[in-house]
């Protein structure tokens, strides 16, 4: 099977990319407390080690996006058929993709499939989902969602799209980045696009740290991954069982933030950044939030952005929500 180029230069083998990681840990590593930004959990190993975490009977927010996609697939497909361009943002495996087009009325499907992913592993297994429809080119653009949606969206003119933003990613951006994300968005688009969010909503926080902290480990070895990932590509020696992995809901913020805390005074040298630093024992590195939506919150983030929410369907045994989203003719 061949596929079509990365729109992007390819980014494990460019030295541009290696320099931004270095920069943005140095720069989140350096921040009270100190952070990491969640996007790099997903290397190769990042992104497999995710894939097993939506198969854990804790973390329910892929099946119950999956669920809500085969049953309302048809009914988001009549809503904005025809469609020239289906675009997802952070398309993973893809499986979601294949269940969306596989609920398309017979006969027809977009003019091109464009996926939008920062790892290189999942933007293949995507374009395998996605190759699977006849006649529709399928172009992977291995960047982040605003300069990947930008390209995706072109400027020559086109008819309408579609762009899938599934798995809750939008929780792991705090509100104000969430906003500003998503009027990102809707700069890069045309009235009449769709955007279709799905979104996890708040539970109690049992169901939420069991999600996040699952007992099997996964999650703390996808969470510890970061540190390997540091070790690997910018030539650093920490050791990861220095580290436990810790999930705490925030209840005032309405978010769960993934932690990786050091459980000795430890120093940590990386030389691909240009920094060593000493971490205190019991000191976080935090890594990662997930923001936890009420439908109507959801209501209001799309709106302020620019668009009209058309529909929304709840799946009530997990909580979790998908919006369709129409953007508005600017006043
Ligand atoms: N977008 C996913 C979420 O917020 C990402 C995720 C799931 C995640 N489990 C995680 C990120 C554990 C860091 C650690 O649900």
């Amino acid at each position: 099977m061949t596929y079509p180029p990365p729109a992007t230069a390819p980014a494990d083998s460019g030295d541009e990319l290696v320099s931004q990681f270095a920069a943005d840990v140095r720069r989140h590593l350096s921040k009270q407390p100190r952070q990491l930004p969640s996007r790099y959990l997903y290397d190769a190993l990042g992104s497999s080690l995710f894939d097993a975490i939506c198969e854990l009977p804790w973390y329910r927010v892929t099946r119950a996006e999956m669920r809500l996609l085969v049953r309302f697939a048809p009914r988001i497909w009549s809503a904005v058929l025809p469609l020239d361009r289906l675009i997802e943002l952070g398309a993973g495996d893809g499986r979601k993709l294949a269940a969306f087009l596989s609920g398309r009325p017979t006969g027809l499907a977009p003019q091109r499939v464009d996926l939008v992913d920062i790892s290189a592993s999942a933007l293949e297994s995507a374009a395998r989902a996605a190759s699977a429809v006849d006649r529709t080119r399928v172009v992977q653009h291995h960047a982040t969602y605003e300069s990947g949606l930008q390209a995706a969206s072109g400027e020559a003119p086109r008819g309408r799209a579609l762009v899938l933003f599934l798995g809750s990613n939008i929780g792991n951006f705090d509100p104000s980045a969430a906003d500003a994300l998503l009027g990102d968005f809707a700069q890069s688009l045309r009235p009449g696009d769709a955007l279709l969010l799905g979104a996890d909503l708040v539970k109690p926080e049992g169901e939420l740290l069991l999600a996040y902290d699952d007992p099997l480990g996964v999650t703390a070895a996808f969470n510890l991954n970061l540190l390997v990932r540091l070790n690997r590509e910018l030539g650093a020696d920490i050791d990861p069982a220095g580290f436990e992995h810790r999930a705490v809901w925030n209840e005032r913020r309405s978010r769960v933030e993934m932690h990786l805390v050091s459980r000795r005074e430890q120093e940590l040298r990386i030389p691909g950044a240009g920094i060593a630093l000493t971490l205190k024992a019991g000191e976080t590195i935090w890594t990662e939030s997930s923001y936890k939506y009420r439908p109507e919150q959801i209501r209001g983030v799309v709106e302020r952005a620019g668009f009209t929410a058309a529909a929304q369907w709840q799946d009530a045994r997990a909580g979790f929500a998908l919006t369709l989203c129409e953007l508005r003719r600017p006043h």
